[in-house]
């Protein structure tokens, strides 16, 4: 696991690095194949489970759908989002890294904030829990409409600070959502370790997406989300096909039955 974390920080300034999320074994098991990083992610709360925010995902919830995922991956480094007050406090941190970690047998955690969460960061790390961090737009805290961060100077300088500060609290990668892309550029610049953008501009050393995002199962019109395939129509056309042959009583023929 170590090595796997080596192999993504050497990544930096040489290729970009490919992080998607993935909630389920099926999708693990394709994502695996092209990303560096596989992350379940919190923002399961919306995709599957239609909620308003990311608060209402549980560590129960997490810890299941990792289960799933572990099953579908080979090789990529596996990342389980910490949820919404499970990480309060040093103690509590460590008691749910540890029982996700051990439950879920993921590579890493990574936990929403910057200086405010100094003193969990640098806990885990003692107790050799890898780390990934997420600054800028942090969907756990947000509430009301999403604003993109570091335009203004302040802002940029706490981003820079803050990116700073996980490095040295020993993150082995940062997660930057929604930052100005100059801002972006320097943080990425400023750090020896890789930065994992997502609405973060092409200067950061890797890129995330929700894969249900990219391959248009999701509804959405976030300005940094591309559909890159319309999966919807593809699942369409199958299920169509399937309720013609149905009701035409073409399947199942004699092939399909015993
Ligand atoms: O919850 C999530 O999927 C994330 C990524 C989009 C960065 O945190």
């Amino acid at each position: 696991m170590i090595n796997k974390i080596k192999k993504i920080i050497s990544k930096k300034n040489k290729t970009k690095i490919i992080c998607l999320t993935a909630y389920s074994k099926n999708f693990a098991s394709e994502v695996d194949k092209y990303a560096d990083i596989t992350l379940v992610g919190d923002s399961l709360g919306s995709v599957l489970y239609n909620y308003d925010t990311t608060r209402k995902v549980t560590l129960d919830n997490m810890i299941e759908h990792s289960k799933s995922v572990r099953m579908g991956i080979k090789k990529s480094l596996m990342v389980v989002d910490m949820p919404y007050k499970t990480y309060q406090n040093k103690k509590e941190a460590l008691k749910n890294a540890i029982k996700v970690i051990k439950e879920t047998k993921c590579d890493a955690v990574k936990l929403e904030g910057g200086s405010k969460i100094k003193e969990i960061i640098k806990h885990l790390v003692r107790n050799n829990v890898s780390v990934m961090g997420h600054i800028g737009v942090l969907p756990q805290s947000v509430k009301g409409k999403f604003r993109y961060k570091g335009k203004v100077e302040k802002e940029k300088g706490q981003l820079i600070n803050d990116a700073k500060l996980l490095q040295s609290l020993g993150a082995f990668s940062i997660v930057l959502e929604c930052i100005e892309s100059g801002t972006a550029k320097m943080i990425t610049k400023s750090i020896n370790i890789p930065t994992i953008g997502i609405g973060s501009s092409k200067y950061c050393d890797g890129q995330v997406l929700v894969t249900d995002d990219l391959l248009g199962l999701n509804e959405t019109n976030i300005r940094f989300v591309k559909q890159f395939v319309n999966l919807k129509k593809i699942i369409n056309q199958g299920i169509k096909k399937f309720k013609k042959e149905v009701i035409s009583k073409k399947y199942p023929s004699k092939k399909y039955s015993y």
